[in-house]
């Protein structure tokens, strides 16, 4: 199995977009360049949604056009439908991510459609894609449970990763977007959806609500899963997940996986100093402990 990893780094849209007080361009711009200077290889940097759906994230085109498209970055947006692929194209977007969910209830919500209805907007988003040369990331939300329909099975997830997979995403990000998951959950979960993705394919973006997210991910590295989404400091949730919090901490993720023998070429000193910035933005500190462990060390190292 690979001794690398690769973290997709979504703090800049999953964390950003549930904040009360919506943050600049400009600031948005700097968070995701001190990101990619702490060598985040891949960072999700805004959404092409509806701006009366989730203000925090009007401007992405803006931020898309601002950052530095050098080579060997990556910058992924989500778009909903074609709408929403047009702008991103139109804006530089070479990444995009398209997102269903397990559950009906969430569907509903997030996106005011059916589960099968979704699929068919994504459908011309991915013929477009293929033919313009883009790449289509996968999103399927609720895989261990929806804040609407409860339980969800994970034959009923491998069935939503299969269609995508089959339409052309080349990766498949499995979010628990409500972060209920356990470890053996997480386990079964990632083996039934392997059955139709292979497992090299597949992504962990697990919200840490109950503070099991490092637990999970520990499982799914046992199942040979080597891509973790993650968002600098634990910031994000979802507004249409009530009471959802925050992706797992990047810093708490890298922090694991070095002491696992895991590379993922993300510093972990650059990594704080972008989370302490996009933390004074936001008006609070960071929740991941390892943050703010060596924030607290480095603060006990400057009274010496
Ligand atoms: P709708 O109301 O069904 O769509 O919304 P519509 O086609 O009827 O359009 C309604 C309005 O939205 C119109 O504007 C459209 O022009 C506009 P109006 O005439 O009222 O002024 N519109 C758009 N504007 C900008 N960009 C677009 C776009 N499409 C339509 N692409 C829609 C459907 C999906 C647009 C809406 O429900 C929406 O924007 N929802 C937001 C969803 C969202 O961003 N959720 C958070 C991200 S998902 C997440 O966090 C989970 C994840 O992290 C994984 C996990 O944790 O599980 C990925
Ligand atoms: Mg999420």
């Amino acid at each position: 199995m690979s001794d690398q990893v690769r973290i997709i780094e979504v703090g800049p849209r999953d964390g950003l977009q549930n904040e009360k007080t919506p943050i600049s361009v400009a600031d948005r711009v700097a968070f995701i360049e001190a990101l990619v200077a702490a060598g985040c290889p891949v960072v999700e940097v805004g959404s092409f949604v509806s701006p009366k759906a989730v203000p925090q994230m009007a401007g992405s085109d803006e931020v898309l056009r601002a950052v530095d498209h050098h080579p060997g970055r990556e910058f992924h947006v989500l778009v909903p439908n074609e709408k929403g692929y047009d702008a991103a194209i139109a804006a530089g977007a070479r990444v995009v991510a398209v997102f269903a969910s397990a559950s009906e209830g969430f569907s509903r919500a997030n996106i005011n459609c059916t589960i099968a209805e979704s699929i068919e907007r994504f459908r011309p988003v991915l013929a477009r894609a293929k033919a313009d040369g883009i790449k289509v990331r996968g999103y399927v939300s609720c895989v261990l449970g929806c804040p609407y329909d409860g339980d969800v099975k994970p034959a009923a997830v491998a069935s939503v990763a299969k269609t995508l997979w089959e339409q052309g995403c080349y990766e498949i990000s499995l979010g628990d977007t409500i972060g209920v998951g356990t470890p053996a959950r997480a386990r079964a979960l990632l083996r039934t959806v392997a059955t139709e993705v292979p497992a090299e394919r597949l992504a962990m973006h697990f919200h840490d609500t109950y503070g099991q997210a490092l637990a999970n991910i520990y499982a799914g590295l046992e199942e040979g899963v080597r891509v973790i989404d993650s968002a600098a400091g634990g910031l994000g949730g979802c507004p249409y997940a009530p009471g959802a919090t925050g992706n797992v901490a990047t810093e708490d993720v890298v922090y694991m996986l070095e002491g696992m023998g895991l590379g993922t070429g993300i510093d972990m000193a650059g990594l704080l100093a972008a989370t302490n910035t996009v933390s004074g933005l936001i008006g609070r500190p960071p929740v991941s402990r390892v943050a703010a462990a060596l924030n607290a060390k480095a603060k006990a190292t400057a009274r010496a």
